[in-house]
């Protein structure tokens, strides 16, 4: 086969690929579900999933705590499992197993523009919001840099991330077809997916994270959530049981929205807007629906949490199938430029 059509076969057996990616921060909320992980379980009943843990973009940030970043990888990994990723259907991998992906980060380093790089809305944002750190360094800026070669790497045509992400998949898009200028088309271009826009807000009704003290955890008990959902502001301005309350000024409401069937999310609007159904009442209908969600999470969790070593196997077997996917890419930029 020539060099072209060995190219060509490459690209299309990966034309119904996604890739996708997360920093290990320790264990997952609701946000980190409703935000990526069930789209993601959705994806990979469709086509090829790709899901990695990004522990060295954690490095970029974190290298002053290098040493925990690795405690929290088996930890995720044991909540994307128990949330329904399927090491049958998906592959589960860590990017610092990958070392394809240091080389092919090497390579479009000598073609970023460092300019692209300092103009990135997230770069700068970044800079400013954690000024507590040092984000001065060559690896922070290139951050999208590394990103790139996460996903070109697998080739994929969807990239499902948020809305945050839309600025480095713009420079990913920008950065491959800068390759394929300078060494003859390779990468085909990804595309964003985005999570279509679910919000799970935090209990106090800001942006949900473990910083705020604010989230749920995927893996949490309900006698430890209970006493959360109990204790949120409803609608500030229904101060007596027989005041009509309005869900949308409710912190409760959004969960109804998530985790509650349309019927009965029609009728707790209604009681809500006619004061016929309090606010325990409803907690108590939430919480229902939180332990009939969250069960089947637990009891898959339950098979890891007694033998961690089934996470273990899934992530070496995960990390072979990336390695062999990241060797023919190797060997196809190699070509491209001429090593
Ligand atoms: N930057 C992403 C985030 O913070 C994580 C990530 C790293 C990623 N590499 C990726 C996401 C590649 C998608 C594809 O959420």
């Amino acid at each position: 086969m020539s060099d072209e059509a060995k190219i060509a076969a490459l690209n299309k057996s990966a034309s119904n690929r996604a890739v996708s990616g997360m920093r290990p921060t320790g264990a997952l909320h609701l946000g980190h579900y409703f935000g990526a992980i069930k789209n993601w379980v959705e994806m990979q009943k469709e086509m090829e999933t790709f899901f990695f843990v990004a522990d060295w973009h954690a490095l970029t940030s974190e290298y002053e705590n290098a040493r925990h970043i690795q405690d929290f990888v088996p930890e995720m990994v044991k909540d994307w499992l128990a949330a329904g990723l399927d090491p049958e259907k998906s592959v589960i991998y860590r990017q610092s197993h990958i070392k394809e992906l240091a080389e092919l980060h090497l390579i479009l380093s000598m073609i970023s523009p460092v300019s692209w790089l300092e103009r990135c809305p997230t770069y700068k944002e970044q800079l400013q919001q954690l000024s507590h750190k040092d984000l001065g360094t060559y690896g922070f800026l290139g951050y999208p840099v590394l990103m790139t070669s996460d996903i070109i790497m697998f080739r994929p045509r969807w990239v499902p991330v948020g809305q945050d992400q839309v600025p480095h998949l713009e420079m990913s898009r920008e950065i491959c077809r800068r390759f394929n200028n300078f060494y003859g088309e390779f990468f085909p271009e990804p595309e964003a997916r985005l999570t279509p826009q679910a919000k799970c807000p935090g209990l106090d009704g800001r942006k949900m994270s473990k910083s705020y003290g604010n989230s749920i955890q995927l893996s949490e008990s309900m006698e430890s959530i209970t006493p959360k959902i109990r204790g949120m502001f409803t609608d500030p301005a229904r101060l007596r049981r027989s005041d009509p309350g309005d869900p949308d000024k409710c912190n409760l409401f959004p969960y109804h929205e998530l985790l509650t069937g349309m019927e009965q999310q029609k009728e707790i609007r209604e009681g809500c807007t006619s004061a016929s159904l309090g606010c325990v009442d409803c907690k108590a209908i939430l919480l229902k629906g939180l332990e009939a969600f969250l069960a089947p999470l637990h009891e898959r969790r339950a098979v890891y949490d007694a033998e961690p070593k089934k996470v273990w196997e899934v992530l070496e077997a995960g990390d072979e199938r990336a390695r062999a996917e990241a060797r023919k890419t190797r060997e196809g930029v190699r070509t491209r430029i001429g090593f």
